[in-house]
């Protein structure tokens, strides 16, 4: 794994994303969703897997990686999906989708009818540290999805997921902390969370959160045979994180820019990989 390529990449669909940019391709194209408790992201990628446009909504319309608001969650994809479509010129009429590790078949039933709800034919639906292993370029280790709702752990041997854990805990339940410690609303602590002036003080009075996290991430890799940690996901965007969490663990930990773009990016390079 090249950290540096990685992280040139990110920030590459995070350019396209806030600038509202298409970018010059090269045959068939190929969207990937992620339908998370917090965010929604579309990313489109060509045949030969370069970013191409993106699109992302925050939301709550999935809780625990559940889809709790069906028709809300329709709306948006939807939505996400008219706005790149007018960006690109073009209409995108397949998608793939992700869903989190260990949920049952039922979940996967639900992203398929939220994607078909939005107006696409679902190629495929892939797990979600598959697909943000495919961007990181790793086939060994342990791949942390520090969610909005839920912390997920996957163990990567050889490119397969051999086992998966999750519990909830995630930046809900910092803002939850935040909330109650700085005496302002659920959103407002959602801001303050993500304001760079402030990012000292939350780190310190949400730090019982992130030991809770890497508690969970400690005790379910102990004794698997995990050389590194990769970390994904909004949750561990805070600065700070990735450190506070090595040590904790006692196995080195990297973090990614932008962690909350990892896996969406995966999705709709699986879907390149899976084309039918
Ligand atoms: N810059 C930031 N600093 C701190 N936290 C951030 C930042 N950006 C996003 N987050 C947090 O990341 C979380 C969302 O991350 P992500 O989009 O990966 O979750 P999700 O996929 O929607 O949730 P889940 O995987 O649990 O279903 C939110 O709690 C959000 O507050
Ligand atoms: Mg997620």
């Amino acid at each position: 794994m090249d950290m540096g390529k990685v992280n040139e990449k990110i920030r590459e669909f995070e350019e396209i994303i806030l600038k509202k940019e298409k970018k010059p391709y090269e045959g068939e194209l190929f969207t990937g969703v992620d339908l998370g408790t917090a965010s929604i992201v579309l990313c489109v990628v060509d045949e030969k897997g370069s970013l191409v446009s993106g699109a992302f909504e925050r939301c709550g319309v999935v809780r625990d990686g559940i889809v709790v608001d069906f028709v809300g969650a329709c709306e948006i994809v939807r939505r996400l999906k008219k706005q790149v479509e007018e960006i690109l010129g073009v209409s995108l009429d397949k998608a793939s989708g992700a869903i989190p590790p260990g949920v049952t078949e039922g979940s996967e039933k639900i992203v398929k009818n939220v994607l078909e709800g939005a107006g696409f034919t679902v190629t495929a639906i892939v797990d979600e540290p598959t697909a943000a292993a495919e961007v990181l370029k790793v086939t060994e280790g342990a791949v942390v999805d520090i969610g909005g709702g839920t912390t997920g752990i996957s163990i990567l041997k050889k490119g397969e997921v051999t086992s998966t854990y999750d519990e909830a805990t995630g930046g809900h339940h910092m803002n939850l902390v935040i909330a109650g410690s700085y005496g302002v609303s659920y959103e407002a602590a959602e801001e303050m969370k993500r304001t760079k002036e402030k990012e000292e003080d939350i780190f310190r009075v949400v730090l019982p959160v992130i030991d809770k996290m890497a508690h969970i991430v400690k005790n379910f890799i102990t004794g698997q045979d995990v050389e590194k940690v990769y970390l994904v996901g909004g949750g561990s965007a805070l600065k700070g994180f990735e450190r506070h969490f090595e040590s904790s663990l006692g196995t080195p930990t990297v973090k990614p820019y932008n962690p909350m773009l990892v896996t969406p990016m995966g999705i709709a390079l699986c879907a390149l990989e899976r084309r039918p």
